[in-house]
């Protein structure tokens, strides 16, 4: 038996990576599973709430879609990833999970770039936007708490505390939770590092979905 300690909560999650087009059959992407996106996605369900996916290129199914309590929005690159995700802001709870391109084409070619001989294109990169920045810059306060709280994710290869403290801070979000590696992508394993004001919780490595639920445990007692 599963308290639902999200009983009427709505929830938004980005998750996977994105792909930045270089033309019709070329891009730029990561390694993100989507995994633990899609984990947190069936353990908000699991404990009451209503959820909207919002997820990069990945294979995984919809978790949990016969209860009706998840809507998916599938999107390919940054862009399209946070013109969905602003569009839905009014939320209790942000995870922001996906493995969001640092950088997308700056002109994608229509058609498929031809090879000539040995001479490589030069392919510029423009800053994508910051998915995670803007929807904290737009956090609103309802009863005295912040609306959405807004969950960040890092994943550091090294110095992984610090890193992620500090990316806390400078994104303005109350809580982020490192992913301590150095295998998490692609893996149904992980093993977590929940870092908020009041200082870190370690969460020993198990399945990504049960991490997600201690994970879901936590931040309802914020709320
Ligand atoms: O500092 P960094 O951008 O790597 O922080 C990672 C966190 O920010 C993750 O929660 C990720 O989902 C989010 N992010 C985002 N949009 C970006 C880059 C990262 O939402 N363009």
């Amino acid at each position: 038996f599963q308290k639902k300690v999200l009983s009427g909560k709505r929830v938004l999650i980005t998750a996977g990576p994105t792909f930045e087009a270089i033309d019709p059959v070329r891009g730029i992407t990561n390694h993100s599973s989507g995994k633990m996106g899609f984990a947190i996605a069936r353990a908000a369900i699991e404990a009451g709430a209503q959820v909207h996916l919002i997820a990069g290129p990945c294979d995984l199914n919809t978790p949990l879609q016969a209860t009706g309590r998840i809507t998916r929005t599938n999107v390919i690159s940054a862009k399209e990833m946070h013109a969905a995700t602003m569009a839905s802001t009014d939320c209790d709870i942000f995870f922001a999970v996906a493995a969001v391109a640092d950088w997308g084409i700056a002109k994608p070619s229509k058609e498929k770039m031809k090879r000539q001989g040995t001479k490589a294109p030069a392919i510029e990169l423009i800053a994508n936007p910051d998915i995670l920045l803007d929807v904290a810059k737009a956090v609103k306060k309802k009863a005295g708490k912040p609306y959405p709280y807004c969950v960040g994710f890092a994943a550091e290869s090294t110095t992984l505390a610090e890193h992620a403290k500090a990316k806390r801070i400078r994104k303005g979000i109350p809580m982020i939770v490192g992913n301590i590696g150095p295998d998490t992508f692609g893996s149904n394993l992980n093993q977590l590092l929940v870092i908020d004001d009041r200082g870190s919780k370690k969460l020993a490595q198990a399945e990504k979905l049960v991490l997600a639920r201690q994970l879901i445990q936590l931040v309802a007692k914020k709320l």
